[in-house]
């Protein structure tokens, strides 16, 4: 996706892929197949390039940092980039910074786990263990009733020998994202703020602008990202992932006050709908940002705009990719199609689909449309049975 960007923008990108059929190779004529964790690797991508930057944050700190020590222009640069990478990093920065964030506690090491209790005492249960690198999609991510089952869960995770982090288990009214870019030459730009909506850990669907969010609360959730993206350094894409609180909480205020979950320096699975619902995507105003462009108008081109990942079924079904993507514009001819060429596994993100929407009012038909088309896209099954109602 950010190839297909990077051609409008008459730039080339060479990519390092892990194998000449993932899906970011599939469609770039410069591939260097090699491993994001190995630096000769990592050196042949960057050698001659303008600037070398990121679709997920798993090449370690230290690599990246001796790249930067090299002389490659590495965008986002580490100093910033290690707080999408280590959630223990990001939390203790972000209460540096004053950035409201769940309570939380870090257990370093086997010998550490009485601080599980001693949390338990302060906080309370049930609580959320983390893996404080590597996790994506829930991956990594433990919620625990009790304080014997948290200690068992970071027992598990320890064994990795990285740190844990317990935090509270927040009651979160709903989750949101606010996805801004930042330029070296220190130019922000906010998109809408998004409602993501999450099942078993993932992402399922993203709503555009989060309904019903009051202009103060927007505004103040896009001040934030901007800040952060300023104050951690940010260049490109960032996406702070909030969570919306259900209660007053006593030291951070009124019901419907935000709290930071995590960073993403990356183009974001709650940008996706900017492919299609705004003036610039993600991926172009990404390309715009690391090259130090001028960035892009961050305008919505609709009313609203409803994204459904595409998750691979638990088997896949017989029917062809080709035949069910038929079948799907015969019945909805507005779907945004955004497959990724991956292969079908469970649970797996192959895609997704974008609807725009002329009246909020719509909004519950919408989400209904696109849940029915990503459902059919994996499973090749119509939820309602097959009938096309109301369009
Ligand atoms: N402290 C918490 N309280 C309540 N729910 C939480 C908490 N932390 C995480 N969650 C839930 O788990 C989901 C995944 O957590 P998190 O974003 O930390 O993990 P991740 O695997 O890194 O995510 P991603 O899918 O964004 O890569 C969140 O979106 C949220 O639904
Ligand atoms: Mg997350």
């Amino acid at each position: 996706m950010t190839h297909q960007a990077a051609i409008a923008l008459g730039q080339t990108l060479r990519v390092l892929a892990a194998a000449a059929d993932d899906p970011a190779a599939q469609v770039t004529p410069d591939v260097v197949v090699g491993s994001h964790t190995d630096l000769d690797d990592l050196r042949r991508v960057a050698a001659g390039a303008d600037v070398l930057t990121f679709d997920h944050e798993h090449v370690p700190t230290e690599l990246v940092e001796k790249l930067v020590a090299e002389g490659v222009n590495v965008a986002p640069p580490p100093r910033a980039l290690r707080h999408a990478q280590d959630k223990l990093v990001m939390r203790r920065r972000l209460a540096a910074l004053d950035v409201p964030v769940p309570r939380h506690t870090a257990v370093k090491g086997l010998d550490n786990l009485d601080e599980i209790d001693a949390f338990a005492k302060r906080v309370g249960a049930p609580m959320v263990v983390k893996s404080v690198r590597g996790g994506y999609d829930g991956r990594g991510v433990a919620m625990a009733h009790d304080v014997a089952h948290a200690r068992a869960i970071a027992r598990e995770y320890l064994a990795d020998g990285l740190p844990v982090l317990i935090e509270e288990r927040v009651e979160l009214r709903r989750e949101l994202s606010a996805l801004v870019a930042r330029s070296p030459f220190g130019q922000g730009a906010a998109w809408p703020v998004v409602q993501t909506v999450q099942r078993d850990g993932i992402c399922v669907q993203v709503i555009a602008p989060a309904p019903g969010l009051p202009d103060e609360l927007a505004a103040a959730a896009q001040q934030l990202a901007l800040r952060l993206a300023a104050q951690l350094g940010v260049v490109g894409v960032l996406a702070v992932e909030l969570f919306e609180t259900a209660l007053p909480r006593k030291r951070e205020g009124p019901p419907g006050t935000l709290l930071v979950n995590e960073l993403a320096m990356r183009p974001h699975n709650s940008g996706h709908w900017t492919m299609d619902g705004s003036r610039t995507s993600q991926f172009e105003q990404h390309l715009r940002a690391v090259l130090d462009y001028p960035l892009g108008d961050t305008g919505a081109v609709a009313p609203v705009t409803v994204m459904a990942n595409v998750l691979g079924a638990a088997r896949p079904p017989s029917m062809g990719v080709d035949e069910r993507l038929h079948h799907l514009f015969a019945r909805m001819p507005d779907a945004r199609v955004h497959l990724y060429g991956k292969a079908e596994r469970p649970g797996r993100k192959l895609g997704h689909i974008n609807f725009l929407g002329a009246d909020p009012a719509d909004l519950p038909h919408l989400r209904d449309r696109a849940e029915r088309a990503a459902h059919w896209l994996s499973h090749a099954q119509w939820t309602d049975g097959g009938e096309e109602r109301g369009r």
